[in-house]
């Protein structure tokens, strides 16, 4: 297995609408390994293949204390959407930047699992969450596009002058 490069935001890579999955081979297998990997390293609940630069319709997963709850969604769908919530996210793509957004309170996901079987999944608080922010990352929508310009222009200054002192 392999650590994968994420992506912060204001890389314009993040904005690239994925396609779908249309191979389950060995190498897409791989590919989700290696995502888990770099999501667990990297202590996220949540990784979307665009945030590693692979622009495919493909989302792993794990909201468990434990890690021991594994999710692949490939080609995810939400079929249907109840309520609101607001929470404080955050996003391994934009890093120490935690802020609030409304999305639905309860989804119903339709999604292929690694094999290429199709499953549902009724999910409600942080899991819904999560599956409505990973989603937006594979339509090149990143969770601070919610906030307002003026809150994005500070991220995007603070998020550009962090990476150049790490440089
Ligand atoms: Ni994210």
């Amino acid at each position: 297995m392999a650590l994968l490069n994420i992506l912060h935001y204001p890389d314009e890579r993040l904005h690239t609408v994925a396609t779908p999955v249309q191979t389950f081979d060995d190498a897409l297998r791989i590919q989700i390994d290696n995502m888990f990997e770099t999501m667990y390293d990297a202590k996220g609940i949540g990784l979307a293949a665009t945030q590693v630069d692979f622009h495919k319709r493909l989302v792993v997963m794990d909201i468990s204390e434990d890690h021991n709850e594994p999710r692949v969604f490939v080609n995810p769908v939400i079929v249907e959407k109840e309520g609101e919530t607001v929470y404080e996210e955050g996003c391994l793509s934009v890093p120490g930047i935690y802020d609030k957004v409304t999305r639905a309170e309860k989804v119903k996901v339709r999604a292929l699992d690694r094999d290429g079987k199709e499953f549902e999944l009724e999910a409600d608080g942080l899991l819904a969450i999560c599956i409505q922010h990973e989603i937006d990352h594979l339509d090149g929508k990143v969770f601070v596009e919610y906030l307002s310009e003026m809150k994005q222009g500070r991220i995007r200054t603070k998020l550009k002058k962090r990476e150049r002192q790490n440089m």
